[in-house]
């Protein structure tokens, strides 16, 4: 087994988001506009021997868990073959995978024969007309045809739902109750500005403590169960029910004490924080000649000048133009 890595801040380094594209076949109304964003011609795109490689070196480096995100992690070419190469990976533990379920029913086998645990699902609403007024796209039953697929093969699965006034706060509800006879986790996610709209901050109507306090009004008896030391996610039980129901403070980011994540986009840029611009040009140094060491280095020393948050470290004085799609969430 390789060493940890420590940053800075004394944060270990375990967990890597790899996105594979920025596209996708959704179009999320807090994620793209209805057109979509401007998608990256292909040659920008890491290839996958590039991501391989990168992940070899990132597991000498003590990463433990790699997620593929994207955009739409299926939209890309023969990602199944790829995340088979992944999981064989010396020092890589775990391979998940966060997907819209809309292409990854006919994978679920797949997925399972290479030891995927967990599939975090995208998922809103349990409504179809919500689902094609929030994604703008009529996908609901291919999604839950994926989320059956997922629960008939025994894959853990996590839904997140982005909460949004006007939108799915009546849906909270019915999502709760899939973890009454079912082990699935639910996650109510804060919204976060990366609607590749250019916003400014906009004010945060469901915080977490709305979220929660929702949840308490309706479910008094909710009671706190303990959260993995790096989780995003704080997490709760009615008593009885089978899954678990959490609550992601995305824009709030009570968690950067203990994050130990980084981020790979899909152009290869290294984000050691989802908040901040992107602290080294992965793709540039790979297409160079740079040895495997030169890499590690350059790796090692953005870990070792980690901005404790990357919000507080620049996001306030630039608005954010990304959408999450280019970020990988
Ligand atoms: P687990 O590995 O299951 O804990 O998943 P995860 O929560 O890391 O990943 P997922 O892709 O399911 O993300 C769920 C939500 O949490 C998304 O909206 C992410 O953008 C958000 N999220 C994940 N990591 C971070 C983070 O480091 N900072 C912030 N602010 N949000 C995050
Ligand atoms: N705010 C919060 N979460 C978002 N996601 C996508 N866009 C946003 C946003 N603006 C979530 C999706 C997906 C996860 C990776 O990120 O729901 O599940
Ligand atoms: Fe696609 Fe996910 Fe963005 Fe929705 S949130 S448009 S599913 S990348």
């Amino acid at each position: 087994p390789f060493p940890t890595l420590y940053d800075n801040h004394g944060r270990p380094l375990q967990y890597l988001r790899l996105a594979v594209t920025d596209r996708c076949n959704l179009r999320c109304f807090y994620c793209m506009p209805a057109e979509g964003i401007p998608y990256l011609p292909k040659k920008e795109l890491l290839r996958y021997e590039e991501m391989e490689r990168l992940v070899t070196l990132l597991a000498q480096l003590g990463i433990r868990k790699v997620r593929i995100t994207g955009g739409e992690p299926f939209v890309r070419r023969d990602l199944v073959p790829f995340m088979e190469r992944l999981s064989a990976i010396p020092g890589i533990e775990q391979l998940n995978l966060t997907t819209n379920g809309v292409l990854t029913q006919p994978h679920v086998p797949a997925l399972k024969a290479m030891g995927v645990g967990t599939v975090n699902l995208s998922l809103d609403t349990l409504d179809r007309q919500r689902f094609l007024q929030i994604t703008r796209r009529d996908e609901f039953d291919r999604v839950w045809a994926t989320y059956e697929s997922l629960l008939e093969h025994n894959i853990a699965v996590k839904i997140n739902a982005v909460v949004m006034e006007g939108q799915n706060i009546d849906d909270i509800l019915p999502l709760v109750e899939l973890t009454r006879h079912q082990p699935v986790d639910i996650r109510f996610i804060e919204e976060m500005p990366f609607n590749g709209e250019g916003n400014h901050y906009p004010t945060l109507t469901w915080t977490y403590k709305r979220i929660f306090d929702y949840l308490r009004t309706h479910y008094p008896d909710l009671q706190k169960v303990e959260d993995h030391p790096n989780s995003t996610a704080h997490h709760y039980v009615v008593p009885g029910y089978q899954g678990r129901i959490g609550i992601i403070a995305a824009f709030s980011r009570t968690f950067c004490g203990t994050c130990n994540r980084l981020r790979i986009t899909a152009q290869g840029g290294l984000k050691t924080c989802l908040y901040d611009q992107g602290v080294l040009d992965l793709r540039a140094l790979l297409r160079s000649d740079a040895s495997d060491e030169q890499i590690k280095t350059s790796l090692i020393h953005t870990f070792r000048h980690r901005a404790k948050d990357g919000f507080e470290a620049e996001r306030q004085r630039t608005p954010v133009t990304e959408s999450m799609a280019t970020i990988g969430g």
